[in-house]
């Protein structure tokens, strides 16, 4: 059995793909930094369904903590031969609002949307090197490609994050390395605002609310198509077409 690391694994999109993988035949691993219910409520649904799944603590914008991480799942699950770098987070900030945008939020989105993906790909390269057909997904975001977002400094981090699968994809090879960029998804990070969510998803042209479980099935297919690397899909209803 393979084994999959979801960073973020427990909640919204990352639960989706942490139960996708498990049902996909795949040993789980589901970081977390604050949210240890919704991770170990994550772990018992897979062993409730036979999978295996363990639930580790890391804060992946330290270095030292995603290598502890990379080691723990190695020791208890096996080689991590899937990474998915879901962990993410924004400041919501008017695109407009310049002086908003100070270093210290500019240096939280970068630390959690880019550099986090990049200290774990380097952190279980040797694993994903070892591996039959390594892969690494990276969470993106729509806002990395059109400039738009909840925040300026947050689409930025998620074009960097575009920039980082193609490169890694590269440096990398012949591990696979690939993006899926969400649409809206009505997650928790939404809380509060689900009246105007609803309302931009049901602008979107298919006309209907993009969830984790479409988003997961989009990381599955990358996952499983073996000649695809370096690619983002976009998973939002045709929000952005
Ligand atoms: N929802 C949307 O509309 C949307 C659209 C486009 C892209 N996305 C992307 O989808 C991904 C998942 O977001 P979501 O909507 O599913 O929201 P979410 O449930 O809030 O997921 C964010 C996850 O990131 C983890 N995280 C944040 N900072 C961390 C840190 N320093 N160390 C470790 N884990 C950290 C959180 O864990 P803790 O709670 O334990 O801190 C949480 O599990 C993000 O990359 C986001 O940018 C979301």
């Amino acid at each position: 059995m393979s084994t999959a690391l979801v960073t973020g694994g427990g909640t919204g999109i990352g639960r989706a793909c942490s139960l996708t993988l498990h049902r996909s035949g795949r040993a789980v691993a589901i970081s977390y930094r604050r949210s240890s219910d919704e991770a170990e409520a994550t772990v018992a649904e897979i062993e409730a369904e036979g999978g295996r799944a363990l639930a580790v603590r890391a804060d992946v914008t330290d270095d030292a903590a995603v290598r502890a991480m990379v080691d723990e799942v190695r020791e208890r699950l096996g080689p991590v031969e899937v990474l998915v770098n879901n962990a993410g987070a924004t400041v919501p900030l008017p695109l407009d609002d310049l002086e908003g945008a100070t270093d210290e939020v500019w240096q939280q989105l970068l630390a959690i949307n880019l550099m986090a993906p990049w200290y774990c790909a380097r952190a279980a390269a040797d694993d994903l090197r070892a591996a039959d057909d390594g892969v690494v997904i990276n969470i993106g975001s729509i806002a990395g490609q059109t400039g738009n977002g909840s925040s300026l400094p947050y689409a930025v981090s998620k074009s960097a994050l575009q920039g980082l699968t193609r490169s890694l994809a590269r440096a990398l090879a012949p591990v696979r390395v690939n993006e899926v960029a969400p649409g809206l998804v009505l997650t928790r990070w939404w809380a509060g605002n689900e009246e105007r969510g609803r309302e931009l998803a049901a602008s979107a042209l298919l006309d209907r609310e993009t969830t984790p479980e479409d988003v997961a099935r989009a990381v599955l297919g990358l996952v499983e198509s073996r000649a695809i690397t370096g690619q983002t899909i976009t998973v939002d209803g045709g929000q952005t077409l």
